[in-house]
């Protein structure tokens, strides 16, 4: 192998946020499970069980999800909305978004830790209806649900159908007509409809931009002039929009129940500002399609995105702080406006499941790169540890360049840290699993790693690429382990193939 970073010196590779870990053994906790630690022999533990148990019961890669750390972060968002908006709305619906990681398993945790289910297909709509959620419980989401998807989740009573383009709402509306739910005096219940707005707020981490018009796929858009031709609007001073049109269109139908108005302004969010500014646009629409319409919009969700740490400097805000300031901007705006203050909902995926699980990795092949360093600055070497799964379980790296941290996870050791990558075994080069971290420099084929932050968007981004076999998710408590999903076998990876 080529000659090892001297200790405590950062390498010339290494990008600027990443500093040289004094104690590259030590585990930062905001990036585990809160029942993840070291046992007797450095060895990672997750609520009392060591991951050489797990390696040698289950093998690897395997996501290890601790179900009281999942547990607490549900109740954890439910306590804090609920104390921020109990005197303002009585308290706020919670959906877990079921995109970021779903299982029946998990469905049941949800509902016992008292939030409700956010889906956004009819498979996810199974998943709940397989867990026995009721259909009160539970969201439909999606830019595109076809007809089915819509007669399913109005035969599951679903809570809300969360309607994302004036043709689907002309679709809900036939689709609950058809079932015979706009007939007088019947007592089947009217499909209950959100609107999907796009209020022109973008958040990402530190910051939000906010536009008049969104350039993307999701969603009404709330800016002036967007409406169809046809549509006059409530003669207001701005020509109409199609967030508007959308209302008058519901309240025109007698198969629809509208509830209110939905938004989601991105993902991986630190701060509250792009909540509260998101929160104020619609508020404001609530109010406008009172005095236009005469219409009540009684309930506003403010949908998903808050962050969660995956790198040692991370460090998004605890949910009762961003609940206290979005409380604060919903009761200052309603005042203004002279509003009842809607039923709140959330739809947190990632915060609740993100850091709950990690991956369990073995180490293969290790390979030292000599790189070129820019300008004529000579070279260095980037040491590429390959493990046993990669860009099939975790796609996020190669899709939105997503950093992870890393931990040597079947000891520590006393060896100086060196910058690594750790790379998967698919036939890609982009098959990156961490980008840059530093581990002990003695890390061989056959120890584990264990990559934290990987509960939300991996397991359910997963694919066979390469044909290999999707890993299972293991949830442990009180030091046991259980399939909460098993790993898929050879025999599943084969198992569509219809053969010559
Ligand atoms: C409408 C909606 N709600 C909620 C979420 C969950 O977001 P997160 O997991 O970042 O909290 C998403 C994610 O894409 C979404 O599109």
């Amino acid at each position: 192998m080529a000659e090892m970073t001297a200790a405590g010196a950062a390498s010339p590779l290494a990008p600027a946020w990443l500093g040289v870990p004094e104690d590259p053994n030590r585990l930062v906790p905001a990036l585990w499970a809160h029942d993840v630690g070291r046992g007797p022999g450095g060895q990672l533990t997750v609520a009392g069980l060591p991951v050489a148990e797990i390696k040698g019961a289950y093998g690897s890669p395997v996501f290890v999800l601790s179900e009281a750390d999942f547990r607490a972060r549900a109740r954890a968002f439910k306590t804090a909305f609920d104390a921020a908006f109990a005197d303002l709305c009585g308290g706020v619906d919670v959906y877990y978004a079921g995109k970021s990681f779903l299982c029946t398993a998990v469905a049941t945790w949800v509902r016992e830790e008292g939030l409700r289910l956010d889906t956004a297909s009819g498979g996810e709509l199974a998943v709940a209806a397989r867990a026995g959620t009721p259909g009160e419980l539970v969201g439909l989401h999606g830019n595109n649900k076809s007809d089915a998807e819509i007669a399913r989740a109005l035969e599951l009573g679903v809570g809300r159908i969360i309607v994302d383009s004036l043709d689907e709402l002309e679709r809900v509306a036939a689709i609950a007509a058809a079932r015979g739910t706009d007939t007088p005096g019947s007592e089947a219940p009217r499909a209950k409809v959100m609107l999907r707005l796009t209020p022109g707020v973008h958040a990402h981490t530190h910051e939000f931009i906010a536009t008049a018009h969104e350039d993307q796929k999701f969603g009404l858009s709330m800016a002036p002039g967007t409406a169809s031709a046809g549509f006059a609007g409530a003669a207001t001073e701005a020509p109409a929009s199609m967030a508007e049109e959308a209302v008058a269109a519901a309240a025109g139908h007698d198969s629809i129940e509208l509830l209110g108005v939905h938004c989601h302004i991105g993902s991986q969010i630190f701060e509250p500002e792009g909540f509260e500014a998101a929160a104020v646009r619609l508020l404001e629409f609530v109010a406008a399609m009172r005095s236009a319409y005469g219409v009540a919009l009684p309930e506003l969700d403010l949908g998903g995105g808050y962050g969660i740490a995956y790198l040692p400097g991370d460090a998004p805000r605890p949910p009762a702080e961003i609940a206290r300031a979005l409380a604060g901007v919903v009761r200052a705006t309603c005042d203004r406006l002279g509003i009842a203050v809607p039923r709140i909902s959330i739809e947190p995926g990632r915060a609740i499941v993100g850091s709950t699980t990690f991956t369990l990795y073995e180490v293969g092949t290790i390979k030292d790169v000599v790189v070129d360093l820019p300008e004529g600055g000579g070279t260095a070497v980037r040491r590429y540890i390959s493990v046993d799964g990669g860009m099939s379980d975790n796609a996020r790296p190669v899709l939105y360049d997503a950093d992870y941290s890393v931990a040597l996870a079947n000891r520590t050791s006393d060896a100086a840290p060196q910058l690594v990558r750790v790379v998967g075994k698919h036939c890609e080069s982009g098959d990156i699993v961490v980008r840059d971290a530093y581990l002990p420099g003695d890390v061989r084929a056959g120890d584990l790693l264990a990559v934290p932050g990987t509960g939300a968007y991996c397991w359910a981004l997963s694919s066979n690429y390469n044909y290999l076999a999707r890993p299972g998710v293991l949830a442990v408590r009180d030091g046991a382990a259980r399939w909460i999903v098993r790993g898929e076998t050879e025999e599943d990876l084969l198992s569509r193939d219809m053969g010559a």
